[in-house]
């Protein structure tokens, strides 16, 4: 592997211990104003201390991300529909590798669509990438989007998807966590991340995904709202996070959320007292 491409992708997956805690906050590109990442910089902002890398668009990045905070970035360069259009598939790449350098990324990411109707287009957009991300030595990272098809989700379909993907050249997927996630690892041959997905019912689902994907042989995250729309963004993504590279147990990821929920519930107890008029302030007015 050239150096800069091998470099670029230390960044992103830990060289220590081959793992990566990537925050996603790409959603906007086909979702809009998405639940919680409304003003994308204060979303973001708290999180980025705590995030191996950052994955967004073009957009979000230059309007939303202080340029000064050395974060890895990791670029969506492909797009074309949304949610609200026929098909979630009949996309392109958006945004060129000359930006992506002028932006400083770490490496460029793109959907495939395997099974749907712009399959043949993606897959060939996917090929293109990696031609010229390695002249720049740049990798990519190929998500397996399923679009509104969440129920795709399982071993042999993701397999399938994330192989194809490595086939392809991608040096790094996101897939989604599934019953027998080992044969989707084990299958393909560059590091496999995992999405979160839409947010789940409770933390400890968050945590319970997190370890068993990882215990299945997963590189690490890639997450998005299990993140940012918990009422505790910090204390959720510090708690991913020390199960993504401190190896810890469900029950002590959920012992740190617990923790930093509960100080942070403090601290703005404190700061309301605070802010709020004494009894001699009061009466002065
Ligand atoms: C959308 C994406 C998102 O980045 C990905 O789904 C991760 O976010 P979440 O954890 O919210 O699912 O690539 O196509």
């Amino acid at each position: 592997m050239d150096w800069g491409l091998k470099n670029r992708l230390a960044k992103i997956i830990k060289p220590q211990n081959r793992r990566g805690v990537m925050l996603a906050v790409d959603h906007g590109y086909f979702l809009g104003p998405t639940e919680r990442l409304e003003v994308p910089r204060k979303t973001i902002a708290p999180l980025l201390p705590f995030a191996d890398s950052l994955m967004l668009t073009r957009g979000v990045l230059r309007t939303s991300v202080d340029a000064n905070f050395p974060v890895p970035v990791v670029l969506r360069v492909s797009g074309g529909a949304s949610i609200i259009g026929k098909d979630l598939s009949n996309e392109s790449i958006t945004t060129s590798v000359k930006e992506a350098i002028r932006l400083n990324v770490s490496a460029l990411a793109m959907s495939i669509f395997i099974g749907a109707p712009h399959e043949h287009e993606s897959l060939v957009s996917l090929g293109n990438l990696v031609n010229e991300g390695e002249e720049y030595g740049i990798p990519v990272l190929a998500v397996t989007a399923v679009g509104k098809e969440l129920e795709k989700r399982d071993a042999r379909y993701l397999g399938l998807a994330c192989r194809m993907a490595a086939e392809f050249g991608a040096h790094l997927v996101k897939t989604y966590y599934c019953e027998n996630f080992e044969k989707v690892v084990t299958a393909c041959p560059v590091p496999v991340i995992i999405a979160g997905g839409p947010k789940l019912a409770t933390e400890l689902d968050v945590f319970n995904l997190t370890h068993d994907a990882l215990q299945a042989g997963a590189a690490g995250v890639d997450m998005g709202r299990n993140i940012w729309q918990n009422d505790h963004p910090v204390a959720m993504i510090k708690a991913v996070r020390a199960i993504v590279h401190q190896k810890a147990t469900v029950k002590e990821a959920n012992e740190i959320f617990l923790k930093i929920k509960s100080e942070s519930s403090q601290n703005k107890d404190q700061l309301q007292q605070k802010s709020k008029p004494t009894q001699k302030s009061k009466s002065k007015k």
